[in-house]
């Protein structure tokens, strides 16, 4: 079993990567997941019966912190956020700054969900706002978007140490949260801006290219469906400044829903 970071060993590792960054290495491997975070695998026959019959029963012990039941427990995105600040199931959380929620407007129709944050975002505390986000800014604003017409979040909540892509372990501990994110903010139209949000919040095995350019329906708990767009992810655009013309005609498609609301 993985022990614990101590505060000390944290600040040593903090220290580790600052170090390697400055050498230039760009992607870290990721942290040990303490078991109790690890996502609980599939629910037996007997689990899925009903949560109570299975309790009663004496199935599944709870793990330590259980993150669905944390961000179910919210009310509101206040509560979210104190949610997340209280959750230490993902180890993500020990190297990261702090933790970053969302910018711009809750009661906005237009919900944005990228990826992670990166080191702009860690260090400032909002999502969004290093390269990849003034490119998210500009296109938005092609389409008359603002910071008082969308909100901006993304599905894991801690940076990945040295930039790297979030594990399956760590996307699948943050995403109750991100899923619990959506239903409260409960905005008119979901944009997925890359793989990592598309993939997880759809359940689809499909990477980015085949997902985008169509709209998905995001389902809320409550069976309330939500009209869900993929897109390139800004930092792709960015590497890959040729496939701007299809997000352009996403960012279309998206004024056109909007119109239409
Ligand atoms: N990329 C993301 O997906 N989210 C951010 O907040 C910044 C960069």
């Amino acid at each position: 079993m993985t022990a614990p970071l101590n505060p000390e060993d944290i600040r040593a590792l903090k220290s580790l990567i600052g170090w390697w960054e400055q050498s230039g290495v760009e992607a870290l491997p990721p942290l040990p997941v303490p078991k109790s975070a690890q996502p609980a695998p599939p629910p037996s026959v007997e689990a899925r019966a009903t949560g109570a019959q299975a309790r009663q029963a004496g199935f599944g012990a709870a793990p330590t912190q259980d993150g669905r039941a944390m961000a179910q427990a919210a009310q509101s995105l206040d509560e979210l956020k104190q949610a997340l600040d209280a959750f230490d199931g993902c180890p993500l959380k020990a190297t990261a700054t702090q933790t970053v929620f969302a910018r711009g407007n809750p009661q906005a129709d237009v919900m944005v969900v990228g990826e992670a944050p990166g080191r702009e975002e860690d260090r400032e505390g909002a999502p969004f706002i290093g390269q990849a986000g003034h490119l998210l800014d500009r296109m938005l604003a092609a389409i008359g978007l603002d910071e008082t017409t969308a909100y901006i979040t993304n599905v894991v909540f801690w940076r990945p140490p040295g930039n790297r892509k979030p594990t399956d372990a760590e996307i699948e501990t943050c995403l109750p949260f991100a899923q619990r994110h959506i239903a409260l903010a409960r905005p008119k139209l979901v944009v997925l801006a890359g793989g990592i949000a598309a993939q997880s919040l759809l359940h689809s095995r499909n990477g980015i290219m085949a997902l985008r350019g169509r709209w998905h329906d995001y389902t809320l708990g409550d069976g309330t469906v939500i009209p869900a767009l993929p897109m390139y992810h800004p930092a792709f655009l960015l590497r890959r400044p040729q496939e701007k013309a299809k997000s352009w005609q996403d960012l279309l498609s998206l004024k056109a829903k909007l119109a239409a609301l």
